[in-house]
């Protein structure tokens, strides 16, 4: 860990860490953690309104907003090149998601571009424009896929194809850069307790057995990251005791 001067205090500071989708479910636990962990931490994500600023987890010092549409590529990058520029990059989760469930005739193209987008193409672009930092900084990344990416998904075609296309393209990765000292490392979360749900017509079970909580899978980004140099840990899933979904009354569904 290095040192810095922050508002006249010496802090300690682990590097920057670039989290996607930190404004709410799990990508915002990961951003908790890594602050914790001492990084300082770009959050990026288009609506922050839930998150009321300042939070203990979240110092105003490590932790930095970055409103950014995703998809925006232009932007995107702009943002990156300008945070790598002032930063020593070392940690990049690809977390951001989006995911609409159904019959895949009534998906649509502008649904599928969206989460094709977001889950996959997102990650690929970012990948590509810090990889030489974190080559420089012998960084870790992180894509939070899903237990998707390895089973078939009636009702969920197109999204398990984004997240088996996000883990294939995590496990290429990792042979790529591991003898750059990269560590790269891809997590399965099966149902979690978050808004992903929010276009489907199910959510998560009620009995606490059958979903994993946000900070759950925060828990599993610490696992990878406090690792000694020399130990990858590349893949890990973690799944409820319980395989159990509720399906939601139309009131909730329009909501
Ligand atoms: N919940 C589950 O059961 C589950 C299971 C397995 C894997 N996952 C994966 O975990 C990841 C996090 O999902 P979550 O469950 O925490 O759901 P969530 O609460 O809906 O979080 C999704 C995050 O992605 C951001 N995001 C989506 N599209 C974006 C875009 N175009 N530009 C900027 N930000 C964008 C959202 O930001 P804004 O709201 O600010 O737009 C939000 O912060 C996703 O990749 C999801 O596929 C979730």
């Amino acid at each position: 860990m290095g040192q810095r001067e922050a508002e006249g205090k010496i802090t300690n500071v682990a590097g920057a860490a670039i989290v996607t989708g930190a404004s709410s479910g799990i990508g915002l636990e990961i951003a908790k953690t890594l602050c914790q962990l001492g990084y300082e931490v770009y959050g990026f994500g288009r609506d922050f309104s839930n998150i009321r600023q300042p939070l203990e987890e979240l110092p105003k010092e490590r932790f930095h907003v970055v409103r950014c549409e995703l998809t925006d590529t232009g932007k995107l990058c702009e943002q990156v090149k300008s945070i790598a520029s002032e930063k020593e990059v070392r940690v990049l989760v690809n977390n951001a998601g989006a995911a609409y469930y159904g019959l895949h005739e009534e998906l649509n193209p502008k649904k599928i571009q969206e989460m094709v987008r977001t889950n996959l193409e997102v990650p690929m672009i970012l990948t590509q424009q810090l990889l030489r930092d974190l080559k420089k900084h012998t960084g870790c990344i992180i894509n939070i896929a899903s237990v998707t990416a390895n089973q078939s998904n009636p009702h969920g075609c197109a999204y398990g194809a984004t997240k088996a296309g996000l883990a294939s393209f995590s496990r290429s990765l990792f042979d790529e850069a591991r003898k750059y000292g990269v560590r790269v490392a891809v997590i399965y979360p099966d149902m979690t307790k978050t808004e992903l749900y929010r276009n489907a017509d199910f959510t998560v079970g009620e009995e606490a057995e059958s979903y994993l909580l946000p900070q759950e899978v925060a828990q599993a980004v610490e696992f990878v990251l406090s690792q000694r140099d020399g130990l990858v840990v590349s893949e890990i899933a973690l799944r409820p005791q319980l395989h159990r979904i509720k399906r939601k009354e139309r009131e909730e569904k329009r909501q």
